[in-house]
C-alpha cells in the first residue's frame, strides 16, 4: 500500500497521512472517560468551529500570554533558527491557520528550495491556507497533510531533508509524561542527524500568573471550556445543560500543571444517546477536560533526553515565561 493515498478528487491538493494505529473517536473516548469517576475527556474535542474561534479570543485576552510570547520569540529568532537547520522541508504538527509559522517562512533564505508540509485534522483550513501561503510566499511549495499525529508519523511521505519539525503553542503540555515521551520518541526515531525539532512549551511560573491565564476576567476561557458540552451534545446526542456546570482551572504546583475541569453545580443525570447510557453526576463532581503542563528548562531538557533528543538552543523572553527550543537527535 502506498504511504500516501491518492487524492479522491483530481482537484484535491491535500494528501492523507495514513495512521499507523487506530485513533479512537469521540464515542470511544467518551465511553472510556465519562462512564465512571474520575471522569475526563481528551482536550482535542474543544476545537470545533466555535471552540477554535474561542481559542483565538483567549489568545487576545490580556491574561493569556503564551501565544503572543511564542510569536514574539519566533519573530525575533526565525532567522537564526532557519540558518541553523537550513531546512528543505518544514513539517508542522497541528498547523491550524499557520499564523506563527509565517515568521519562519518569511525567514527562509530561498523559498523556492523549501516545501511547507502542514499537518492538521481540518482539511478545509489546510486547503485555504495552502492557497494563501503560496500567494504570500512566491516560490514556496505547500503540500498539506490531512491526519492526526496521535495516529503516528511513520507514514509521512518521503521528502528531501534537512527537515525542520515544528510543534508550537505549548500543545505538548496537554500530554501526560508518558504520552509526551512517546510522541517525542517517535519524532526522534524518524529524524535524520541533520533534521531538527522546534518545540514551544509553557514555563513554570508564579501560581497567580498561571491561574489568571486560565481564568481570564472576560470569561472567554470559561466559555471555551463549557463549549465542550455543546460538542458532546452534538456528537454524542447527549443532553448536557451548560448552565448546570461551572468552569474550573487551577495550577497544581506539585504536578506543575494547570488542571481544567467542568464542575457539576448540582446532582444531575445526563443522557449520552450515542452510548445508550445515562450518567449520574454528584454536586461538585468534576469532569477533567484538560491538563496543561508547565516546564522548567531542566525538566524540558530531561524529557527531551529521555526521548533521545538533545537540546540545541533555547529561546526565551526576558521574564522567562515561555520556552522555544530547538532539538536534535542524540
Ligand atoms: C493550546 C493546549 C496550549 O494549554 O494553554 C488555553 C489550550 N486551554 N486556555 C493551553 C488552552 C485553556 C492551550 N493549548
Amino acid at each position: 500500500m502506498p504511504t500516501v493515498m491518492p487524492s479522491s478528487s483530481p482537484s484535491r491538493r491535500c494528501m492523507d497521512l495514513r495512521p499507523e494505529r487506530p485513533v479512537p473517536g469521540i464515542v470511544e473516548d467518551a465511553a472510556a472517560g465519562l462512564l465512571e469517576a474520575p471522569r475526563s475527556l481528551p482536550p482535542k474535542y474543544f476545537y470545533d468551529a466555535v471552540g477554535s474561534a474561542l481559542f483565538d479570543r483567549i489568545c487576545d485576552t490580556p491574561e493569556y500570554y503564551p501565544t503572543r510570547t511564542e510569536a514574539a520569540l519566533l519573530a525575533a529568532h526565525a532567522g537564526e533558527i532557519m540558518r541553523r537547520c537550513q531546512p528543505r522541508a518544514l513539517v508542522e504538527l497541528g498547523s491550524g491557520t499557520s499564523r506563527k509559522t509565517r515568521h519562519l517562512l518569511r525567514a527562509a533564505p530561498a523559498p523556492a528550495r523549501l516545501t511547507y508540509w502542514p499537518l492538521d485534522v481540518c482539511e478545509p483550513v489546510l486547503e485555504a491556507q495552502a492557497i494563501a501561503l503560496e500567494q504570500e510566499f512566491p516560490g514556496l511549495a505547500v503540500q498539506p497533510l490531512v491526519g492526526d499525529y496521535h495516529g503516528g508519523l511513520a507514514h509521512l511521505p518521503p521528502m528531501p531533508g534537512p527537515r525542520l519539525f515544528v510543534f508550537l503553542g505549548g500543545t505538548l503540555g496537554n500530554f501526560r509524561h508518558h504520552e509526551a515521551l512517546a510522541l517525542l520518541q517517535e519524532l526522534a526515531v524518524l529524524m535524520a542527524p541533520a533534521d531538527a525539532l522546534l518545540l514551544g512549551v509553557d514555563r513554570v511560573k508564579s501560581t497567580a500568573r498561571l491561574n489568571a491565564a486560565y481564568n481570564d476576567a472576560a470569561g472567554v476561557t470559561a466559555a471555551f471550556n463549557l463549549n465542550l458540552l455543546q460538542v458532546l451534545n452534538r456528537e454524542l446526542a447527549a443532553d448536557f445543560d451548560p448552565a448546570a456546570f461551572s468552569h474550573h482551572a487551577a495550577y497544581d504546583e506539585r504536578a506543575a500543571q494547570i488542571e481544567m475541569a467542568l464542575i457539576s453545580r448540582h446532582a444531575q443525570q445526563v443522557e449520552l444517546g450515542a452510548l445508550q447510557r445515562c450518567i449520574t453526576l454528584a454536586e461538585g463532581e468534576p469532569i477533567r477536560t484538560e491538563i496543561s503542563r508547565k516546564f522548567t528548562p531542566e525538566s524540558l531538557r530531561a524529557l527531551l533526553a529521555e526521548a533521545g533528543l538533545g537540546l540545541e538552543a533555547l529561546y526565551q523572553p526576558e521574564d522567562g515565561s515561555f520556552s522555544l527550543v530547538s532539538a536534535r537527535r542524540g
